[in-house]
């Protein structure tokens, strides 16, 4: 579904959830997530699956937690070698989905 036009060699590695994912310099945050098929990062209040969205830092759907703590919008956070973010809520695992 979410796929690069030109796809290029992966030279660094992001850790989601402490997992190892491998990225480019300079991917957002976002793209690596739907590209890793992660659709929902989050969950609404009222439980519903939030993923990224607009793309353009409007929506809000897209927040991650960065290892210091700080809660970022993947859409507007670029990728370094080593970054690791945590998704604020697994609504995936605990959907088992
Ligand atoms: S996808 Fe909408 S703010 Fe990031």
């Amino acid at each position: 579904m979410f796929r690069q036009v030109r796809p290029q060699p992966q030279d660094i590695t992001i850790y989601i959830d402490d997992r190892p994912c491998a990225a480019r310099v300079g991917d957002l945050l976002a793209n690596i997530l739907l590209q890793e098929g992660m659709s929902a990062v989050h969950a609404a209040p009222n439980g519903t699956p939030r993923g990224p969205y607009c793309m353009m830092g409007v929506c809000f759907d897209c927040m991650v937690r960065l290892e210091d703590g700080r809660f970022e919008q993947a859409c507007q956070t670029y990728a370094e070698d080593g970054l690791r973010i945590y998704l604020p809520v697994s609504v995936v695992d605990e959907s088992g989905q």
